[in-house]
C-alpha cells in the first residue's frame, strides 16, 4: 500500500517536472492564413509582453544641427563619417558609447584619449568596419531591414560583444569507438530548441550558402540532389529562425507545403534575411578574427557570428519595429550637406 502510494506521489511529482516547461495557459490563437487553411498562430500574451518590455531601444539622442563644415574636412582622420557635420558627429560618437562601451571606459573604449585619431585600440578599427556594415545593412539591404533599418544597439544591446552570437562548435564528444564523434548532432542542443538535430547549422548555412532544402525537385530516388544531411541541417536553422523570432513555422509557410513561395509574404523577407545574415559574416565579421585578440577566439580559432537571434532576440521585428534608421539617419547612406 506505502509503496502505492509512493509511486502515485513520485507519479505527480514526476509529471509536474514534466510539465514545468510548458507555458501558463491560456495561449491565443490568431488566424493568419486564408479562412480553412488552419494557419493559426500561437502565442502567449504573458510571454510576448515580456519580450516587449525587455526590447525597448534608449531613447534617440536629440537631433544634431546637420549644417557646417563637414566631419572630414575638421578631424584627421575620417574614413567612414566625413560627410556629417561636427554636430552630428559627436552625437553619433556619444550614442555609440551609450550603445555598447562599458560605463567606467566611456570614449577611452575605442580611442587613445590623448589623441582621438589613433588607431592602435583594436576596438577602434573594429568600430570603423562596423560603421561600414550597419551603414550597408541599412542602404544596400533594404529588401530585409526596410525603412525600420539597424543601428549598433540592434545587436550590441549594450554591451561590448553582442550575447546572442554563434561559433564553430563541435559538440560534446561520445563515449568512444564510432560514437566518439557525434558529427555535432544527436544531444539535445539548446541552439535548436533542444532537439538531437545538428546543433550548428549556423556555418554551412548562415555564413556558407549551403542549400535550405528538403523537397526534392525530382520524381525518383535517382538524381535526388537532395540528402538526409540537406534535410537535417534545414530543420535546424528553421527551428533556429522560429526561436530567433519567437513565431511559430506557420508565420512563414503554409505548412500544407512548405516548399511553395506563395504562402505568407514574412517568408521572401526571411529568404533576403538569410542572404543579408551570410554577407555580414562574411564580408564584415568572420574577417575581424585577424584583429580581435586571441580571448575572443572560440575553441576552434573563430571569432563569434551573427544570426537571427542577435538582431531579433525572439521578437518578430528587432525591438517590436522600432524605427532606428529614422532616428539615426547619420548610420545611412551619406547625405549632401544642406
Ligand atoms: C565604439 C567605438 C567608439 C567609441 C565608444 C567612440 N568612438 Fe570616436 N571614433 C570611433 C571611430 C571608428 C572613429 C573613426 C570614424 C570614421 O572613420 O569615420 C572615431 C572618430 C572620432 C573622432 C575623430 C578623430 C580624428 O581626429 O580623426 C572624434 C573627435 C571622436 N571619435 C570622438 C569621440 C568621443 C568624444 C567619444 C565619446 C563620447 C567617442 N568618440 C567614442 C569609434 C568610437
Ligand atoms: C549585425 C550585428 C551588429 C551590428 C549592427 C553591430 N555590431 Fe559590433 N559586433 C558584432 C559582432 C558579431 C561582434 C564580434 C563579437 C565577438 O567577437 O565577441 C562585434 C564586435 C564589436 C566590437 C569589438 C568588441 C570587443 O571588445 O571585442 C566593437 C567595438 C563593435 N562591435 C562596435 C560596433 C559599433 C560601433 C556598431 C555600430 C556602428 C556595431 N558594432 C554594430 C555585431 C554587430
Ligand atoms: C521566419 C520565416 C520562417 C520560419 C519561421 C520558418 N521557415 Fe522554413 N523556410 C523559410 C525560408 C525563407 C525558406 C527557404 C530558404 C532558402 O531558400 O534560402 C524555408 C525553407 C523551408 C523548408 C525547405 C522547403 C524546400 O523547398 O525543400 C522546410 C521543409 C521548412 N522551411 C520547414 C520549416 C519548419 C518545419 C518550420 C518551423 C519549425 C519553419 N520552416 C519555420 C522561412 C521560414
Ligand atoms: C541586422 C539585424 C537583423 C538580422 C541579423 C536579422 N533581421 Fe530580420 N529584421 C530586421 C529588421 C530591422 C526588421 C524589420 C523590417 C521592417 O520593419 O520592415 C526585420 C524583419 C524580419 C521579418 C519580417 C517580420 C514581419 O513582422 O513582417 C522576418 C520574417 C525576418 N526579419 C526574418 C529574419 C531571419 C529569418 C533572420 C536570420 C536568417 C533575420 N531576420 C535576421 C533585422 C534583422
Amino acid at each position: 500500500m506505502r509503496s502505492a502510494s509512493t509511486c502515485l506521489t513520485a507519479l505527480v511529482l514526476g509529471s509536474a517536472l514534466f510539465l514545468a516547461g510548458c507555458e501558463r495557459p491560456p495561449p491565443a490563437a490568431d488566424q493568419i492564413g486564408y479562412r480553412g487553411t488552419s494557419m493559426g498562430s500561437v502565442t502567449n500574451p504573458r510571454t510576448l509582453e515580456m519580450r516587449e518590455a525587455a526590447n525597448q531601444p534608449p531613447e534617440a539622442q536629440p537631433a544634431a544641427d546637420p549644417t557646417g563644415p563637414r566631419a572630414s574636412t575638421i578631424y584627421q582622420n575620417v574614413k567612414v563619417l566625413g560627410d556629417l557635420s561636427e554636430g552630428e558627429f559627436i552625437r553619433l560618437m556619444a550614442s555609440m558609447t551609450e550603445w555598447l562601451a562599458p560605463p567606467d571606459q566611456s570614449c577611452a573604449y575605442c580611442h587613445n584619449v590623448e589623441n582621438m585619431a589613433d588607431e592602435s585600440k583594436y576596438q577602434f578599427r573594429v568600430a570603423r568596419q562596423m560603421l561600414i556594415m550597419t551603414r550597408s545593412l541599412n542602404t544596400d539591404w533594404k529588401s530585409h531591414v526596410g525603412e525600420t533599418g539597424v543601428t549598433c544597439y540592434t545587436c550590441h544591446r549594450g554591451n561590448p560583444q553582442p550575447q546572442a552570437t554563434f561559433k564553430l562548435d563541435p559538440g560534446p564528444r561520445g563515449a568512444g569507438g564510432f560514437t566518439a564523434s557525434r558529427q555535432g548532432q544527436n544531444f539535445a542542443a539548446r541552439a535548436v530548441g533542444s532537439t538531437s538535430l545538428p546543433n550548428d547549422p549556423f556555418t554551412q548555412l548562415l555564413s556558407y550558402a549551403g542549400e535550405i532544402r528538403v523537397n526534392t525537385p525530382t520524381a525518383l530516388a535517382a538524381g535526388n540532389p537532395r540528402t538526409i544531411q540537406d534535410a537535417e541541417l534545414t530543420y535546424s536553422l528553421m527551428i533556429h529562425m522560429s526561436e530567433g523570432l519567437g513565431v511559430n513555422c506557420t508565420f512563414c509557410h503554409n505548412s500544407q507545403n512548405f516548399g511553395a513561395w506563395n504562402g505568407p509574404p514574412q517568408r521572401a523577407t526571411a529568404f533576403h534575411g538569410i542572404r543579408m545574415v551570410r554577407d555580414i559574416n562574411t564580408r564584415h565579421v568572420q574577417p575581424l578574427a585577424a584583429i580581435l585578440p586571441p580571448e575572443r577566439l572560440g575553441p576552434e580559432g573563430d571569432n563569434a557570428k551573427v544570426f537571427c537571434t542577435t538582431c531579433h532576440q525572439a521578437q518578430p521585428k528587432p525591438m517590436g519595429g522600432a524605427p532606428m534608421l529614422r532616428d539615426y539617419p547619420e548610420l545611412g547612406a551619406p547625405r549632401p550637406a544642406p
